[in-house]
């Protein structure tokens, strides 16, 4: 049996005590949130700990009434507001002596069942719960949560001797079920999984790149995306934590492992990041670290003279044919890149593969952790088997390095292996075990392997999985071309005619999809074939048409980000389940377009069924498309009209897939849109006065007055009679004439240009 965890005390709120009490909060679950006591206002720390919640870039919380449910208070006024709660969660300073100080006044002051826990990254629980009844040591864990609390997925969940199965599954479902976790279960152990590894590939990528001279870009260019990691790379990732946190963090993890370990070999700052952490150079905390400034005016250090020089994305085909096929061919070709990623891709597989069985029992543990905890899209042993572990082993060898005893224990064998029914791993005692999770977590990225796909191409798959049809985008950051819309269709058609229940789009990328495939409209633009991609337009709207007219329902269950046509695919579905963190919205109008597929039909039918007032329902779509605002938890989508009443919300990304599968039966099917009463002139000349005023002012630039006046149009109707009425194919035709228009533009091929080539979009 599992206790029950209505109220929870967090202590220290600072990164991540607040951040825990957030998401507590987010949960609906009240919480109480201490830090030390300060000056004239005691809960003043505690209270920042709440406000940095409210950081638009990191918003912690997904609503007021979240904010609502937290208590500051302060540990010398307010410890007995801790008393009937049923779970503490320790997060202060990394002192051993001020944890145990603590402990032992929670001991007097928390009811005997109350669940204690310490977020400590380093400390050992023996250490922790020193001279502690043996009560208490039972109750007693480490749950270790990753910054930013709402949006990592990992939680490390570490128990000591003595601690209760009835604390531990309390606090696994708790962690999954109510904040979303991804949870694996860890020894008590130096460094726990993600970061025993993480840490090590970071400090050994920096030493490796300082060693082959490449610069940060061309460093963060190789050990990123190629090998499947974020585009934040080596030196991003620095910035983004803090270089003088990793500095620290590095420091004491070595202060912790055992002498022969190899993380020695990469622990010591080097002495230019020893420099930069002295002048102050920390990273993005205070925009000056490997990188400064943001869009086209981002920077990166040169390493040869500590000064900046403007950064330029680095253009290769090696490394971009790496980030769709693997990085096999970039470690076995030749290069300073090539080099670059065999030394640091080695070292990192063979410290992982050290950490078996004496860290853990399962390469899928460790592979969990780097996917939940560092946005790998694979772990170690997955890359193992990618590159061919053979290959992998017989290379270390004719370098004269040692191979570690799990590899040559295990040489031949692949360390996933699926069955018709499940994927097994292949674990330190030499036998292979399924992966399983709890009931309600379904990976598609797991699932699919035990079966084949029913239609498959470069960008998308279908498969057929308990009677319904799944859609899977594959492609490079999920964009969608013709291939994509082909399987939808496929599915949809197939589903229909074998009655199966119904259609799921879904994927297990970190992103849902960024999109309609801006290389595709480069190429026609350059090709000065607009014949290609109106037709492209015409079966973009034709598969969102088909969405809809289906027998079946379709469902889209988006996890990331689903922006520009990725959302136009979801706006088409009869139901959304969405992820709590899911990022949506129309953000055409950045690279000088705008939705082409229904999007701004959707937008404004949705402000229309939401408002019943024609007036301001075409304003709200125009100032939504026009400005590409995005939503990032369910509160904003509803405000922004993204979705309706029957869309649902889940924190657990893990779960989505089920609850789609699960929701088809009962789904009802959306009608066709019917006719809209457009409001024409008068509106249009409103919008078309907004955008003059904004740009005397200086925020819209002549560019963004064009596409402004494209959407203003396509809302409005433009210059025709208020009351005209528009059917959803008018609008469409609308949204296809404006498309091609734009795209036609040397200002808009400017925009996609620069978007693809450095990755900034150009202000014209
Ligand atoms: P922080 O320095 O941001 O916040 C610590 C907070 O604890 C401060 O607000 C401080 O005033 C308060 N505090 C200190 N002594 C206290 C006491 N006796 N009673 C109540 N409050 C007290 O630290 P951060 O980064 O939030 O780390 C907290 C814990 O989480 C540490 O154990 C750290 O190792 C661990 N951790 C940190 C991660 C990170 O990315 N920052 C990630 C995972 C774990």
């Amino acid at each position: 049996m599992n206790k029950t965890i209505s109220k929870v005390g967090v202590i220290g709120a600072g990164t991540m005590g607040a951040g825990i009490a957030g998401q507590v909060a987010n949960a609906g679950i009240p919480v109480v949130l201490l830090d030390i006591p300060s000056g004239a206002s005691p809960n003043a720390l505690a209270q920042r700990g709440v406000d940095r919640l409210n950081n638009p870039d990191m918003p912690g919380l997904i609503n007021k009434e979240a904010e609502a449910l937290i208590q500051v208070g302060n540990i010398d006024d307010d410890f007995e507001l801790l008393a009937d709660c049923d779970w503490v969660a320790e997060a202060i300073v990394e002192k051993l002596e001020l944890k145990q100080a603590l402990y032992k006044r929670l001991l007097e002051q928390c009811k005997a069942e109350t669940i204690i826990s310490s977020n400590t990254s380093t400390i050992p629980i023996k250490l922790l719960t020193q001279g502690m009844p043996k009560s208490f040591c039972q109750r007693f864990a480490i749950t270790h949560f990753f910054n930013p609390v709402r949006f990592m997925r990992l939680l490390e969940l570490v128990r000591g001797e003595q601690t209760t199965d009835e604390v531990i599954n309390t606090l696994d479902h708790f962690c999954e079920n109510a904040l979303g976790k991804g949870v694996v279960p860890c020894d008590d152990k130096p460094g726990f999984l993600a970061n025993r590894v993480g840490v090590f590939a970071l400090q050994c990528a920096m030493k490796t790149a300082f060693e082959i001279q490449l610069t940060a870009a061309e460093a963060d260019a190789v050990f990123g995306r190629p090998f499947g990691f974020p585009k934040t790379g080596v030196f991003g990732l620095y910035d983004l934590i803090g270089i003088d946190l990793m500095a620290d963090v590095a420091s004491s993890l070595s202060t912790i492992l055992p002498a022969n370990d190899r993380f020695h070999h990469y622990s010591q700052p080097l002495p230019f990041v020893k420099q930069m952490i002295s002048n102050g150079q920390i990273g993005n905390k205070n925009d000056s670290g490997f990188y400064k400034g943001t869009g086209i005016d981002r920077k990166v250090i040169d390493f040869q003279n500590g000064g900046y020089q403007p950064f330029q994305r680095i253009r290769s085909a090696l490394l971009e044919d790496s980030e769709i096929n693997g990085p096999s061919e970039l470690i076995q070709s030749s290069g300073k890149y090539a080099e670059f990623a065999w030394q640091v891709i080695s070292e990192v597989l063979c410290y992982a593969a050290t950490l078996l069985p004496e860290v853990t029992n399962n390469p899928a543990d460790i592979d969990d952790a780097m996917k939940l905890g560092y946005n790998w899209t694979k772990g170690p042993f997955e890359l193992l088997d990618q590159i061919g572990h053979e290959y992998f082993v017989s290379r270390l060898k004719e370098e004269g390095r040692a191979v570690p005893e799990f590899l040559h224990s295990t040489l031949n064998s692949p360390y996933y292996k699926a069955t018709s029914k499940q994927l097994q791993t292949l674990c330190a005692d030499g036998h292979y075990h399924a992966i399983v999770h709890s009931p309600n977590i379904l990976r598609f990225s797991e699932t699919r392997q035990t079966f084949s796909p029913s239609g498959t191409n470069e960008a998308a798959s279908w498969f057929e999985y308990k009677e319904a049809a799944i859609v899977e985008f594959h492609s490079k950051a999920n964009a969608l071309d013709e291939l994509s819309l082909n399987i939808i269709i496929d599915a949809i058609n197939t589903a229909e005619n074998k009655g199966l229940r119904g259609v799921v789009i879904h994927n297990d990328a970190q992103h849902f999809s960024c999109g309609v495939s801006l290389w595709r409209v480069r190429e026609c633009f350059e090709a000065n074939d607009y014949e290609r991609l109106d037709n492209f337009l015409k079966h973009f709207q034709d598969t969102m048409i088909r969405m809809r007219s289906s027998s079946l329902p379709v469902v889209a269950a988006p996890v990331g980000m689903s922006i520009g046509g990725g959302f136009e695919v979801v706006l088409h579905t009869d139901q959304i389940i969405a992820n709590t963190n899911s990022v949506m919205g129309l953000v055409e109008s950045g690279v000088g377009l705008i939705p082409g597929g229904g999007g701004c039909k959707e937008v404004l039918h949705r402000w229309y069924s939401k408002l019943q007032n024609s007036e301001q329902a075409s304003w709200n779509a125009f100032m939504n498309i026009g400005i590409g605002k995005l939503s990032n938890a369910p509160q904003e989508a509803e405000n922004l009209a993204f979705v309706e009443k029957s869309d649902t919300f889940h924190v657990n990304r893990d779960h989505m897939l089920k609850i789609a599968l699960d929701s088809l039966d009962t789904v009802p099917k959306t009608p066709m849109r019917g006719t809209i009463e457009l409001t024409g002139k008068p509106s249009y000349n409103k919008m078309k006065a907004w955008l003059e005023k904004n740009f005397e002012k200086g925020f819209l630039t002549p560019h963004d007055c064009t596409i402004g006046d494209e959407i203003a149009q396509i809302v409005t109707g433009g210059n025709c009679e208020p009351g005209t009425l528009a059917t959803e194919q008018d609008l469409f035709d609308f949204e296809r004439q404006s498309f091609l228009r734009l795209a036609r533009s040397k200002e808009t091929q400017e925009r996609i240009t620069s978007m693809l080539d450095f990755g900034q979009v150009t202000r014209n």
